[in-house]
């Protein structure tokens, strides 16, 4: 653990989460509470809750949720020690020491790093990168694109660069930690990228963090890239991203490959940016959200490329970034688009690309045969649950006109049934959510005794999160008709469980009990769903008697049904909904 316990407790005490989350939020005061428009997904009417007494937030439309530190995690995008440090810097609290062993370790590989990169960039230009140099010329890539992204080649050695770092007093051990090296199954180590060119990634801060290296034949896999490392994330690294942040531009191009973006930012596309080999992740959208206004998904043309199209806008989702999708025709990715048809072309592709209500309609009507009758029914079917589902009122009334002229049916019928489909989807948002909140008060109003084990499990399992949020809201009284009574064994939900024991624990150690002080060990999801249950438990004070009740629920599952016992959390949730379901 880097950060004292009584660290984070006294950060906990000085933070005022309604100060904290208004500065993001405009909050508009509700009861005991404050609420406004979530800061994690789009809305127009509130549904993110604030409460002080508990330090917590909730969202009911999206369901983040916790205390202050996993609120600054996801706002600012930033990791644990750094939430803390910013929540410190906040209310004026020194700095905490950070642990000693891992920020050293930190400095020792991002040294390792540096070195390495300049190592395989100047090999790059003695006699051993002459290949590697001919085939980036065979690439189109210029000597000053090749230094701007720093580019290198890794000799075909087993031990140059390992022997070079050792020179300069690096231990084994330390570049097996950056990753640049690896150890053999017989024991010895080698390095890690051997014939290959070199893309190093470098972090905003102008680190090297991890590196890409291209294979020039077809000898084995075409990239191989980093694995995580102390300093280094794939899931929130994103390549280029250094310099795109630095162009005048707010409209950042995501492209699927190295390649691509060394060829659009040649081209003069400076914003291009690239995941580093996987599929987009939420953190990384965060990550452009913060730099980007606007983002245009610039993927390979193949299915896949389409595939990953589909799933990087529902990711931008929970950001504000306006998504586009580029459509590349007649190449395979915008890299060798460039080379067919020139910079100007792909610039008129870019101001003509596409938003994704007309890239759902252009992959609808693609489905169909519209010179048909049926064809044509079907694809306004789908083109108006395409326009109900995501168009603004005026978008919905200039793509009925469009519809209309594509399909020769009148723009008053469509726009007629427009109204229909809208109301009946209305109708079903509005069945869903009563039916929901309707469960959930079953789920609240549940009381023993049950006959048999289904309801049961649902019954316990309540009584479980009741417990624990009676807990986080009063550790002081409640703790001791806890301790040697249950154990987090006992537990039936896996994620109360886990929050259970990391309560026991700190209780253990002295340590004060709130959302913020058991947040470091604790995955988002569990903190989320805690933020939950106190939000639905806000205002209500528990007693002793309450807990007793929890507890004596809880003793019910001494044995419990092994196959609830087995269910992640999602399929719990399923199972309750189904045996809610059942009782009506
Ligand atoms: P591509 O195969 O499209 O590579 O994979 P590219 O960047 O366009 O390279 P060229 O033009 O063929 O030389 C897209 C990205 O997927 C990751 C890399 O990040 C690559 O840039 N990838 C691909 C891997 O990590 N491993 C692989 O074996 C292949
Ligand atoms: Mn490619």
């Amino acid at each position: 653990m880097a950060i004292p316990q009584d660290y984070i407790e006294e950060l906990s005490r000085r933070t005022d989460i309604v100060d904290l989350i208004g500065s993001y939020v405009e909050l508009k005061r509700a009861g005991r509470m404050e609420k406004g428009l979530c800061p994690f997904h789009n809305e127009k009417t509130p549904s993110f809750y604030v409460y002080p007494e508990t330090n917590s937030f909730y969202c009911f439309g999206c369901g983040a949720g916790g205390g202050p530190i996993n609120f600054v995690k996801s706002i600012q995008n930033l990791d644990y020690v750094e939430s803390v440090k910013f929540l410190a810097a906040r209310v004026g609290m020194p700095m905490p020491d950070e642990d000693d062993t891992l920020s050293k370790l930190r400095g020792r590989v991002l040294g390792i790093n540096r070195e390495t990169a300049r190592f395989y960039a100047s090999v790059l230009n003695t006699q051993q990168g002459l290949a590697a140099r001919k085939y980036l010329r065979g690439r189109a890539l210029t000597d000053a694109t090749i230094r701007r992204f720093g580019l290198g080649f890794a000799p075909d050695s087993f031990g140059a660069l390992l022997n070079h770092l050792k020179a300069q007093g690096y231990t084994e051990a330390e570049l097996l930690e950056a990753g640049v090296c690896k150890r053999s199954q017989k024991g010895s180590v080698y390095d890690a990228f051997r014939n290959r060119i070199i893309f190093p990634i470098i972090d905003l801060r102008g680190n090297v963090i991890a590196f890409g290296g291209r294979i020039m034949d077809a000898n084995g896999p075409k990239y191989l890239n980093s694995s995580d490392t102390p300093v280094f994330k794939k899931s929130k690294g994103l390549f280029a991203l250094n310099l795109a942040k630095k162009s005048v531009s707010r409209r950042f191009i995501l492209a699927e490959g190295y390649m691509d973006v060394i060829s659009l930012h040649q081209a003069g596309f400076d914003t291009a940016i690239a995941t580093l080999g996987t599929a987009l992740t939420a953190d990384q959208a965060r990550l452009i959200n913060d730099y980007a206004t606007e983002v245009v998904i610039c993927y390979d043309t193949d299915e896949a490329g389409q595939k990953a199209t589909a799933r990087a806008i529902e990711i931008f989702k929970n950001t504000n970034v306006k998504v586009t999708v580029l459509a590349v025709t007649d190449a395979k990715d915008p890299d060798e688009f460039i080379k067919k048809f020139g910079a100007q072309k792909f610039e008129e592709l870019l101001d003509g690309s596409r938003n994704t209500i007309e890239y759902a309609l252009q992959k609808a009507k693609r489905k169909v045969d519209t010179t048909q009758p049926d064809g044509r029914a079907a694809y306004i079917r789908e083109a108006l649950d395409i326009l109900a589902e995501q168009a603004r009122p005026v978008e919905q009334e200039i793509y009925a006109g469009r519809l209309a002229e594509e399909t020769d049916v009148s723009k008053a019928t469509i726009l007629s049934q427009l109204t229909t489909v809208n109301r009946q989807r209305g109708r079903r948002i509005k069945r869903e959510r009563e039916k929901r909140m309707q469960n959930e008060g079953v789920a609240a109003s549940i009381s023993i005794p049950y006959a048999a084990g289904g309801a049961k499990a649902l019954g316990i399992a309540f009584a479980e999160q009741q417990l624990v949020a009676a807990l986080l809201k009063n550790a002081e009284d409640f703790i001791p008709l806890v301790q040697g009574r249950i154990t987090p064994e006992q537990f039936i939900s896996p994620d109360m469980q886990e929050a259970y024991a990391v309560i026991l624990q700190k209780a253990a150690a002295g340590a004060q009990i709130d959302l913020t002080t058991i947040s470091e060990d604790l995955p988002e999801k569990t903190l989320a769903l805690l933020g939950k249950v106190l939000a639905q438990n806000y205002g209500i004070g528990f007693s002793r008697e309450d807990v007793e009740l929890f507890l004596e629920r809880i003793e019910q599952a001494d044995t419990p049904p092994a196959k609830v016992a087995e269910m992640t959390p999602e399929e719990l949730e399923a199972h309750f909904a189904a045996l809610r379901d059942k009782k009506k």
